[in-house]
């Protein structure tokens, strides 16, 4: 196993690239099982996640291979295996994307139930409730989803659940509808822009799809998708980790890439905090010299404040010169990271769904413990700003969906490298 190992109070200057976004990518690659042809897609990280999907799209008859400009090329070359095993779906929830596409395309989706992760339960039953309506029968078998249909049939969908909506169900009613009979209206959809990313790659294969981006899409089923060139959208939430990198360290950084209009709310606490942030043609740049004002935040489906940002927030606010809320609405157990940074110093209240966080002059270096990729991402932060030495164990959480996070940082100034536990 890896760790990181960063001597924090190093002022972060430079430009960063900002990678493709995993959360776009993942469903994208899951959705070349629907196309009939070669899908190249660029811009898709190098990623554990990315590795976790192709090795079950193999699995599933996707034969796939990188060319030396980096673009992933998908062809399906084998369509008989419809069953996404537990060892792989465990591993990475967003293996449950491959729902839909095989449903659609292959008439017949067995995936196994993919459980509880770290930030919490995380049920699947909007996914299974958008596919019956589009005419599956479903039935559960040793763990595994079933879901058969002779032939979708296009249907009025709505896809609210008591969080808000769900952004891989609406993935999987979204891919599975563009194969379907007739016209297929998804209601309370997720809008994030990795859903209009997904949906801008079905359109150019043939699917059509309006309303993307808003909570009503509508899908007008067609007989066959051709594959496509589709280039990723960047990651909002490197982006926005790398924001917060920039804000703490009173840093100047220019996040190549990086869209304002994809953290929108992100952005607007971040200014009432007292960061300056500005579009540029190159991507976001993001400057800091001030004191830190404390703000209130709530997570909400997207254009609201994301829930992958929250655990990085909550190590910027830890240092603000007065006392801030963060109130988590998508994933109320979502707060691992609160452990682990009052053992850096932070002043830290949990009540249920919502921490109270007193800001304080310092943090101070310790060894801490990634739990799930967003958690490991605030405790990198922390070290970056934390007088002496931390020391983040099982980097293996960093891996999922930072993209060489060490050489990345270590590139504007920060004082990171990656070890071996000893
Ligand atoms: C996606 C993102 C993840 C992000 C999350 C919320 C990918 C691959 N992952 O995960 O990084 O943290 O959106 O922005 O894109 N829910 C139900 N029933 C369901 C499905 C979800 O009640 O069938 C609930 C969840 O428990 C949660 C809320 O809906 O409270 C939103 O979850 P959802 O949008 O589905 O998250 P994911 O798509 O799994």
């Amino acid at each position: 196993m890896q760790m990181f190992e960063i001597v924090g109070g190093n002022r972060l200057k430079g430009a960063i690239n900002i990678s493709g976004a995993k959360n776009a990518a993942l469903p994208i690659m899951a959705a070349s099982i629907l196309v009939e042809g070669e899908t190249i897609l660029r811009n898709v990280p190098d990623l554990a996640d990315v590795q976790q999907m192709i090795a079950l799209l193999n699995k599933l008859g996707v034969k796939t291979h990188r060319d030396q400009d980096g673009a992933l090329h998908l062809k399906v070359e084998d369509e008989m295996n419809a069953h996404a095993e537990y060892e792989l779906v465990s591993k990475m929830r967003a293996s449950v994307c491959v729902l839909g596409p095989l449903l659609a395309k292959r008439r017949r989706a067995q995936v196994s139930m993919p459980g509880g992760c770290a930030i919490g339960d995380r049920p699947i039953d909007l996914h299974v409730l958008g596919l019956q309506t589009l005419g599956a029968d479903f039935e559960l078998v040793g763990g595994d989803m079933l879901l058969k249909a002779k032939k979708l049939k296009g249907a009025d969908v709505f896809l609210g659940g008591p969080f808000g909506s769900s952004v891989t169900a609406t993935a999987n009613v979204l891919m599975a509808a563009t194969l379907a009979q007739g016209k297929t209206i998804i209601s309370a959809a997720a809008c994030e822009p990795e859903i209009v990313d997904l949906a801008d790659f079905l359109i150019a294969c043939g699917a059509q799809i309006t309303g993307q981006g808003t909570p009503e899409i509508t899908i007008e089923g067609v007989d066959t998708l051709q594959g496509c060139e589709h280039n990723v959208i960047a990651d909002r939430i490197e982006a926005g980790t790398f924001m917060i990198a920039g804000a703490i360290t009173n840093g100047d950084l220019e996040l190549r890439g990086a869209r304002i209009d994809h953290l929108r709310a992100f952005v607007d606490r971040l200014r009432r905090v007292g960061v300056n942030i500005e579009q540029g043609e190159k991507g976001i740049s993001v400057s800091s010299a001030r004191r830190l004002e404390p703000v209130v935040i709530t997570t909400q489906p997207y254009p609201g404040f994301p829930t992958d940002l929250q655990a990085q927030a909550m190590t910027l606010l830890c240092l603000a010169d007065g006392n801030s809320v963060i109130t988590e609405k998508i994933f109320p157990d979502r707060f691992l990271h609160v452990a682990e940074l009052s053992r850096m110093g932070a002043q830290l209240r949990k009540e249920g769904p919502v921490v109270v966080i007193q800001g304080v002059k310092k943090l101070i270096g310790a060894q801490v413990m990634a739990s799930d990729l967003r958690a490991s991402a605030a405790l990198i932060l922390a070290g970056l700003i934390a007088k002496g030495t931390t020391r983040v164990h099982r980097a293996y959480h960093i891996d999922r969906g930072y993209e060489k996070i060490e050489e990345k940082l270590s590139a504007v100034g920060a004082n990171i490298r990656r070890l071996n536990e000893g």
